[in-house]
């Protein structure tokens, strides 16, 4: 992936900015550039869509802005942190605290109920959930009455569904969401990218 500098980068505080960010997998021949230069802003309260084909690097950028994996060179910020040189517990507070992340997969522990994974990460942090706030989330994705079901007793709709609530009981600065859709049929897709845009609104 690159970036024309010129047209990616807005003035402003940013919710997530990446400043000729360098992504490099491998050496020598299995030597692959996931991210070549890439300099792009995205801006508070929008829903911003990554769009290209498959292997263009939309996952990695994605990565390496939510602090999953490490960049090569280049700066890549949270509202005002800069991740690159934050120490392991540093960077897991901030994903924690400021950052969503919603997975094609879903990634949901099986032997969880939904309510269960939806305050895993704040259960793991000893935060108390925000009852009111959970309350709201939980309406608002629908979710209210399969709270005690598992996952595999949810359709892959409710499973998202469940992690878009996940991503968002913590109240993060950001969500990122990569292929959220991917998985599901087109109905169930078109509720969660409706949910994630009403979300961005309110
Ligand atoms: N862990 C990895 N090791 C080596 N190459 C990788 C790894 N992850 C991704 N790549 C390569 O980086 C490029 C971008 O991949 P990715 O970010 O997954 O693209 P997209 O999400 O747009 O499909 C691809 O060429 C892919 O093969
Ligand atoms: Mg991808």
């Amino acid at each position: 992936m690159t970036t024309s500098t010129a047209t990616a980068v807005r003035t402003g505080r940013a919710a997530a900015r990446a400043t000729g960010l360098n992504k490099v997998y491998g050496e020598g021949e299995t030597r692959v550039v996931a991210l070549d230069d890439v300099t792009v802003a995205f801006a508070q309260g929008e829903f911003t869509a990554i769009m290209g084909p498959s292997g263009s690097g939309k996952s990695t950028l994605m990565h390496c802005m939510a602090g999953l994996d490490t960049v090569s060179s280049g700066s890549s910020t949270i509202g005002d942190t800069e991740l690159v040189g934050l120490k392991d517990k540093q960077l897991t507070q901030l994903r924690r605290d400021h950052i969503g992340f919603i997975f094609q997969a879903f990634n949901l522990l099986p032997t969880l109920t939904a309510l269960e994974n939806i305050t895993l990460p704040m259960d793991i942090a000893g935060r108390k959930a925000d009852k009111a706030w959970l309350d709201r989330v939980v309406d608002t994705v629908g979710l209210s009455g399969r709270l005690s079901h598992r996952p595999s007793q949810l359709s892959g709709g409710q499973q998202q569904r469940v992690a878009c609530a996940r991503a968002l009981a913590g109240k993060p600065d950001i969500i990122f969401a990569d292929e959220p859709t991917g998985n599901l049929d087109s109905r169930s897709g078109a509720e969660i990218l409706a949910f994630l845009r009403n979300s961005v609104r309110e």
